[in-house]
């Protein structure tokens, strides 16, 4: 029976696990596999994820704010893992016949980078975009960026903290951004999380906004966030945090069963 879990600290507003279980019911898988949220703190991480491989566990997605530590644990990364500097997924793989821990190998993986890009309207290719934040979320959707040959412009509060993304990924830093000068604007920020203002927090006007763009906050809750509800209103193409959430998690699944994700039963469960 393999088990699989999202690692998270807090975890309890997780929408994975209604997503993931319907997606292995939908699968026929519902009876063998099963999916569920485990919270633990930062200091008790990789001694609970190395158990974890003991347990039946076939694989795990890991949240805020284990990223990193969740990488640094692995005995193999994915190369999209490494250069984006954090994973959003464990695979244990049993070598031994007993399935002992030890004989477990933990491999990470980042879904988060091709999510983002499979929830997007078209290709970004050539496309100047605008990343606000500079955490873990913006470093996926940079190196996600730059992959497909977009131009990236990154600002984040902390003006150091998006000076050094840039310096690792690439991509510009930018302090005072033109809002209308961007085909896509992506929200990495916790802003709107707890609802803050996000025109008050982020360098953006609420009537700044053009129907030729494309606007994605990854802030997730029950409905649109002030941001989208205002790049909407403008007549612009929007992307929320589910269909983010939907996306990473659909090929997080693929990679553990081998089969295609039923992507309208993950969007309908995540939806509520
Ligand atoms: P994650 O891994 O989800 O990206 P993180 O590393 O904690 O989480 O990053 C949170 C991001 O939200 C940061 O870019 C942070 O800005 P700082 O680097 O200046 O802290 C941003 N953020 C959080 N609250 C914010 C606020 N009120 N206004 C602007 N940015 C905010």
């Amino acid at each position: 029976m393999p088990r699989l879990a999202v690692l998270g600290y807090p975890v309890g507003h997780s929408r994975s696990p209604v997503m993931q279980s319907a997606a292995l019911a939908e699968l026929g898988l519902g009876d063998e596999w099963s999916y569920e949220a485990i919270e633990v703190a930062p200091d008790a991480f990789e001694q609970r994820v190395r158990a974890m491989a003991g347990e039946g566990f076939a694989g795990a997605n890991v949240t805020v704010p284990h990223k990193g530590a969740a990488l640094a644990l692995a005995d193999e990364l994915s190369e999209t893992a490494r250069e984006i500097g954090a994973a959003n997924t464990l695979v244990f793989t049993h070598n031994g016949e007993s399935g002992e821990a030890e004989e477990a190998v933990i491999r990470a993986e980042n879904t988060d980078a091709e999510g983002l890009l499979r929830a997007l309207p078209g290709p970004s290719r050539d496309r100047r975009a605008l990343v606000l934040g500079a955490g873990g979320a913006a470093r996926a959707v940079v190196w996600a960026l730059l992959r497909e040959g977009a131009e990236v412009e990154v600002w984040n509060r902390t003006e150091l903290r998006s000076r050094h993304l840039c310096e690792e990924l690439g991509g510009a830093p930018v302090a005072a951004p033109d809002q209308s000068a961007y085909e896509l604007i992506v929200n990495t920020t916790a802003v709107g999380l707890a609802g803050e203002d996000p025109f008050a927090e982020l360098p953006l006007s609420q009537d700044g906004f053009a129907p030729e763009q494309t606007v994605v906050d990854m802030v997730y809750g029950g409905e649109p966030t002030a941001l989208l509800r205002a790049a909407e209103a403008a007549g612009a193409s929007t992307v929320d945090g589910i269909e983010i959430l939907v996306q990473q998690g659909a090929l997080s699944l693929e990679i553990w069963t081998g089969r295609p994700a039923p992507l309208d039963t993950m969007r309908a469960a995540a939806r509520g």
